[in-house]
């Protein structure tokens, strides 16, 4: 009672909760009293409550001198226990091994209250003494995990309730890389995270402890968007005072944007990173779209489904998989963009403009080296131009046919087949039309890319000079398979001179 009460915790939150201690003396007074109820030692072996001497072939109590917090399913029916130690000792909590009935990734703390809650949001905190602080604040839609990170087990459950998630997690490096694990497998199950800034505190417990109810509400509203926390993560590995280091992580940003799915959510992030880091839209646009017409989209979705889940079991000793020195999980937090610190980058002669290439083993597999990257970007941008400016078409085809883009398996040859289709047939490109005829979603959204590359060129005159060289390029990359038989390669020596001296007047 002491220890509690010194935590600043009131009966009606000791009661409700249901905490408890278990005693010192004697250390098999549990045993003793589930043996007294006529209890076998097989079920009391598999009960998780003790500590199994092999050799001796004796029990004795798994938990003594801690205070308990009983785990509670849905139902209210206790499956499993928590014990803190009064003080420094070690382990701080031990926790009751998964049993038949006590599956840590199928449920979470303080769930059988926070489900009746009247808000349209869960608060998903480390520890049980932060879901009990938060609790008695009056935040009774509060609920942790069990001595274990978070799974997709846990997402599931929590999206059963709600879409809205607000993660409360310590503010220290530990409680960072756990959230920064936790939101992508969030996202997954179809929730939508916020992060609470506990700054300059701790924890929640903490921080109520502070600051109070109030305080603690006004934190709650402004949680940050889980996109916008991540990138300011990212941001320590960058020094943006150095021009280059600010360049990288612009790029690192822009790979993260370019995953997203839809245009308008793209858009409202370059919105919001242009306005917070104060990068010109424009910039960051060009970043994105190159990102999408490299197709690292689709490369970081694939990563992201990969990036593996440690799932969370039963250990013998019953300590958690927790670990107080790494934070939660070995997996590298930055695994789901697909981009780290090895990324590399590559300077495109033309615009001078920095491409962040994608990894390596994939790039090499998929898009051949840096020039095949270049022109495939230049036969993109070309079509993205014939779609926005039809009148560049006929001009476009003297020069470069549809089976200039591109083998008709592969992404571009399909779709500049059907854009050319299309303006022969209509005179313009329906973007609609030619989407629907790829089911899948990752061809969507590269395709997509295509379509919304908007080019560097601000003014008509670049533009129109940036459409020609871009003509230029796709010409020149189709060249080498053209042929080489006298007459066609003087042929396309002329057409490549008159190219050079091009006028492409836009209206
Ligand atoms: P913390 O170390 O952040 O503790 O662990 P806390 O919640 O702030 O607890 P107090 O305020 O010191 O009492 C957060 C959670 O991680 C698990 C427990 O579930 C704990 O609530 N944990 C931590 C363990 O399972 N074992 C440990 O040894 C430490
Ligand atoms: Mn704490």
């Amino acid at each position: 009672m002491d220890y509690l009460t010194g935590r600043k915790l009131g009966a009606d939150t000791i009661r409700s909760f249901a905490l408890g201690f278990a005693p010192k003396n004697p250390s098999d007074g549990l045993y003793r009293f589930l043996k007294s109820k006529g209890i076998s030692d097989d079920l009391l072996r598999r009960s998780g409550l003790m500590n199994v001497d092999e050799r001796r072939g004796t029990m004795y109590d798994k938990f003594w001198n801690r205070v308990i917090f009983p785990i509670m399913d849905t139902s209210d029916r206790i499956i499993g226990f928590g014990g803190r130690v009064m003080g420094d000792g070690k382990p701080k909590y031990l926790n009751s091994p998964e049993t038949k009935i006590f599956d840590k990734s199928r449920n979470l703390y303080a769930l059988n209250i926070a489900r009746k809650t009247r808000e349209d949001y869960l608060i998903l905190c480390e520890g049980y003494m932060d879901v009990i602080s938060m609790h008695q604040a009056g935040f009774t839609n509060a609920v942790a995990s069990l001595g274990t990170s978070l799974t997709p087990g846990h997402c599931a459950l929590l999206a059963r309730y709600t879409k809205n998630v607000i993660l409360s997690y310590d503010s220290d490096n530990a409680g960072i890389n756990a959230a920064i694990r936790a939101i992508p497998m969030l996202r997954k199950a179809g929730i939508t995270p916020r992060i609470l800034k506990l700054e300059p505190y701790k924890d929640p417990d903490e921080f109520i402890k502070a600051l109070g109810h109030d305080a603690m509400q006004e934190r709650l509203r402004n949680a940050q968007n889980a996109m916008m926390f991540e990138i300011a993560v990212v941001k320590r590995d960058y020094d943006l005072g150095d021009p280059d280091g600010k360049t990288q992580f612009f790029e690192r940003v822009a790979g993260m944007i370019a995953a997203l799915e839809t245009e308008m959510e793209r858009q409202n992030y370059i919105d919001a990173v242009s306005r917070e880091y104060m990068v010109e839209k424009r910039m960051l646009q060009e970043l994105v779209n190159r990102n999408l017409v490299l197709g690292v989209t689709g490369l970081s979705s694939q990563q992201s489904s990969s990036a593996g889940h440690r799932s969370v079991s039963a250990s013998d000793d019953g300590m958690d998989d927790y670990d107080p020195q790494s934070g939660y999980g070995p997996d590298d937090p930055f695994a789901y963009y697909g981009i780290g610190p090895d990324t590399e980058f590559y300077q495109d002669e033309s615009t001078g403009s920095m491409y962040q290439a994608p990894p390596t083993a994939a790039r090499n597999n998929r898009l051949g080296n840096v020039k095949q990257q270049g022109e495939m970007i230049s036969r993109q941008l070309l079509l993205n131009y014939i779609a926005q400016y039809p009148s560049t078409y006929p001009t476009v085809k003297q020069y470069v046919s549809a089976e200039d883009y591109g083998e008709t398996d592969s992404l571009t040859g399909r779709v500049a087949q059907l854009i050319y289709d299309q303006m022969e047939k209509n005179g313009k490109v329906d973007e609609a039309s030619i989407l629907s005829r790829f089911p899948d979603a990752a061809d969507q959204t590269r395709i997509a890319g295509m379509f919304h590359t908007l080019d560097p060129a601000s003014s008509r005159t670049e533009r129109e000079k940036a459409i020609r060289e871009t003509l230029l390029k796709v010409f020149s990359a189709a060249s080498g398979s053209a042929g080489n038989d006298l007459q066609t390669v003087i042929r396309r020596k002329n057409q490549e001179a008159q190219l050079r001296t091009l006028r492409i007047t836009l209206d």
